[in-house]
């Protein structure tokens, strides 16, 4: 059932209604609630006091309901309905229903917010555009959700969504963003704020996602030659007559060095790479895994 300004509708014959205005309106103290899902809450409707002697009731799918004259008092011990609507209402002496409605929103802070790349295990460019996602689990109702995207502690721009549900939903919002030099190291990171208006807690229900660290290359990095690499295979021990190395290309390559030098290291160059030394006593290998990081490779074994 619900509320029309000029009187009250049932589901099972909302299309006959009496048309009037009614003199006076119940009225719901307070006139709207917002209610955190599974807690308590409550509120009263007083109709004239005149309506007295016509029919006059609260009606609710949950709690309970008293009443001394013309207040009636609505109880909640937990509240657990996502679409609650409490309705009061008298009758005219014309058999004229005058009733109001007592919107209620019924809220649940998110179970979770966190942030990512969209792609984040490749590697970031700079000049290159990239989606910054905040997944909001569990929210309710998520109209009402506004999240901003922070650049360390600058706001980047808010969302907010479309969607009506007022169940718990999980969502995820992106913004694009292109990525300079300067965001290399920088912190982003997102925050989901329930937003519930003047009748919700004082401090709206606020959760921030983890950070993450943007590491940004420099376009140059793929094009033009960094720093020489040079991975040092004398830590086997005895020398021998020669060493042979794999390339993560897969190719092997045989040197009487123990040292293998690439003049100019790419991302091209990352990978696993072996050494592998045969002298009288056996075989040793030991294995490197090349990672390059903007202009400085490192490598570690
Ligand atoms: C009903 O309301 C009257 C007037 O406000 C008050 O004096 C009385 O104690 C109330 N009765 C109950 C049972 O609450
Ligand atoms: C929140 O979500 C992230 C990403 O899915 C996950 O790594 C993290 O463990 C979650 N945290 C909690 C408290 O559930
Ligand atoms: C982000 O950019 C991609 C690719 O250009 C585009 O398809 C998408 O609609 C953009 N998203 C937003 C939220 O602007
Ligand atoms: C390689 O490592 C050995 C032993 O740690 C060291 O003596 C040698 O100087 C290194 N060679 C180069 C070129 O770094």
């Amino acid at each position: 059932f619900g509320c029309h300004s000029f009187g009250c509708f049932f589901d099972e014959f909302p299309a006959q209604l009496p048309y009037a205005t009614c003199a006076d309106y119940p009225v719901f103290t307070p006139s709207i609630l917002v209610v955190k899902f599974g807690d308590p809450t409550a509120a009263s409707c007083s109709v004239c006091e005149r309506c007295i002697d016509n029919i006059f009731n609260l009606e609710s799918p949950v709690g309970l309901t008293s009443i001394n004259g013309t207040t009636m008092f609505w109880t909640v011990e937990r509240l657990t309905k996502w679409l609650t609507s409490p309705i009061c209402y008298y009758n005219t002496d014309t058999d004229v229903q005058c009733c109001t409605i007592l919107p209620i929103t019924v809220y649940q802070p998110p179970d979770n917010v966190s942030v990512s790349f969209v792609d984040h295990t490749a590697p970031m460019f700079e000049g290159k555009q990239y989606t910054l996602q905040c997944t909001v689990e569990e929210v309710a109702p998520v109209k009402n959700l506004l999240v901003t995207f922070y650049r360390g502690q600058t706001a980047l721009g808010q969302l907010q969504s479309k969607n009506n549900n007022p169940k718990p939903v999980t969502e995820t919002f992106s913004l694009n963003i292109t990525l300079s030099k300067e965001d290399n190291g920088v912190q982003y990171w997102c925050e989901a704020k329930l937003e519930l208006g003047p009748y919700g807690p004082q401090l709206p229900p606020v959760e921030t996602s983890q950070t993450i660290t943007a590491t940004v290359f420099c376009e140059s990095d793929t094009t033009t030659p960094t720093q020489p690499l040079q991975l040092n295979c004398s830590a086997l021990g005895n020398s021998g007559p020669s060493y042979t190395w794999t390339l993560p290309s897969g190719s092997p390559f045989t040197s009487s060095s123990s040292v293998l030098t690439i003049n100019s290291a790419t991302f091209a160059d990352e990978g696993k790479y072996t050494c592998s030394v045969s002298n009288d006593v056996g075989t040793a290998t030991v294995e490197l895994n090349v990672e390059v990081r903007g202009a400085v490779p490192s490598f570690f074994s």
